[in-house]
């Protein structure tokens, strides 16, 4: 009991740390801070943007670019809502939801720490309702049920209405995929667990179509694909656990779906997905796929892998996020892989106020920024403390220039996760990055 409450405390503790590294350093911003902040919804501050655009080009090249069978699309986020009727959104997308009596507030009824009183005031909760999630609009000037669109709350959608468009633009054999990556919206009944549920957030998703008959085969395979990638973008694999859902539980449109779950602190959780939609989509949309050599037209099955990029986000924090206790202090770094970092160097003149230092500095800066973009300038205080920043913003290499440099062209590079330091000629850097690149 003892050992399961201090556990529960570092967890909520590592949180607590996370969340606040996020904003400190420019990663994640609560919404409309300074107006009180807006329920489930979060800002990505500069490096939380550097992040986020290195995963989502490391998934377009993995997924979309380095494939021939993939094609790739950008479809809008406010679609006709007959989209949303054929799909199923409109009477299945719900939640069930119980209200209190007294304060109004509303909770997931599923949710197992809820009982049958109130968590807010202890007031008497309402029957089960059922909650659509779809955030609701109105489009043009007149307002009428006619007007009445959502925004989406999957990028799936997207794809299936523009299987024909595709089919008919390139001719692609089956199998074959269409992926996306974009935002979704949902109206969270309780939002919670910093970006992890929240009621805007970004999706990657492949839609791939295959003969029936093929299904099983095109599901293992697109298992392994998920667990790879998790793999490369540096997620701790020993905290993913596989979860095959249960009959029950699954989404309206699915025969079978696993479930990528990770050991986040607040609990054992859904990362991604992977699920077997039939042909139901294009079914309900009335789209089929006729073969250009046989004339058979048959109505192609979906294997669908699905990615959230907020949840890529924070389970890769999380795995890691480490602190170096050998020092006087504790030392936190995030010791993220150079290709997903959102700063690949720092350059740094040993002193801000010498000028032939900062000149000197200047120059390497201006040289690695142009090979590799993601370059940080950086004298703000001592060079301990920027050592400091740097760590805990995951840049894996601090480049130093210092009075040693003007006579010998060498600079100090030091590592991140061990704090090493080796002295190299300025001719070798760009190769000695390249090379752990
Ligand atoms: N097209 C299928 C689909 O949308 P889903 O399991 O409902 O399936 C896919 O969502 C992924 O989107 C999830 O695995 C998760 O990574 C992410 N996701 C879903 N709801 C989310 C939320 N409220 N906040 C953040 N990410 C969410």
């Amino acid at each position: 009991m003892l050992k399961r409450l201090k556990m529960k405390m570092k967890n909520e503790n590592l949180m607590e740390k996370i969340i606040s590294l996020c904003k400190r350093r420019g990663f994640i911003y609560p919404g409309s801070e300074i107006y009180g902040g807006l329920a489930g919804i979060y800002d990505y501050g500069p490096l939380g943007v550097l992040l986020k655009n290195n995963i989502k080009k490391l998934w377009w090249n993995k997924f979309v670019e380095s494939r021939e069978d993939m094609y790739g699309i950008d479809a809008s986020i406010l679609m006709n809502s007959s989209v949303w009727e054929a799909s199923g959104h409109v009477d299945t997308f719900t939640d069930p939801m119980v209200e209190c009596e007294k304060c109004k507030k509303r909770f997931k009824a599923d949710d197992p720490i809820v009982g049958n009183k109130c968590l807010e005031c202890g007031g008497k909760l309402g029957k089960e309702k059922q909650f659509n999630m779809m955030f609701k609009t109105q489009i043009g000037a007149v307002e009428s049920s006619a007007s009445i669109i959502y925004l989406r709350p999957e990028t799936a959608q997207g794809m299936f209405v523009n299987f024909k468009n595709i089919v008919d633009s390139f001719h692609p054999k089956l199998p074959f995929g269409m992926a996306q990556i974009g935002k979704a919206f949902r109206n969270e009944i309780t939002p919670r667990d910093f970006i992890f549920r929240v009621r805007e957030f970004e999706q990657m998703e492949i839609e791939y179509f295959l003969k029936p008959k093929e299904w099983e085969k095109y599901f293992e395979y697109w298992r392994n694909e998920m667990l790879e990638w998790i793999k490369m973008i540096g997620i701790d694999m020993n905290k993913i656990h596989e979860l095959e859902v249960e009959k029950n539980d699954l989404a309206h449109y699915s025969k079978r779906t696993i479930d990528f779950e990770f050991d986040f602190p607040f609990g054992r959780k859904e990362l991604y997905g992977l699920a077997y939609r039939t042909d139901f989509d294009l079914n309900n949309h009335k789209l089929t796929y006729q073969d250009e050599n046989t004339n058979i037209k048959i109505t192609p099955h979906v294997v669908e892998p699905t990615f959230g990029v907020d949840r890529t986000i924070l389970a890769l924090i999380l795995s890691v996020y480490r602190e170096d206790t050998t020092g006087k202090d504790i030392r936190p770094y995030l010791a993220f892989n150079p290709s997903v970092a959102p700063i690949i160097c720092a350059v740094s003149p040993l002193l801000k106020n010498k000028p032939k230092l900062r000149s000197y500095a200047h120059l390497i800066y201006k040289l690695l920024k142009d090979e590799f973009g993601r370059v940080m300038w950086d004298d703000n205080g001592n060079i301990g403390k920027r050592y400091r920043r740097q760590d805990e913003i995951g840049t894996p290499w601090c480049i130093v220039i210092d009075f040693d440099t003007l006579n010998d062209d060498s600079v100090t590079i030091r590592e991140r996760n061990t704090s090493k330091q080796e002295r190299i000629k300025k001719e070798r850097i760009i190769n000695y990055i390249k090379e752990k690149l």
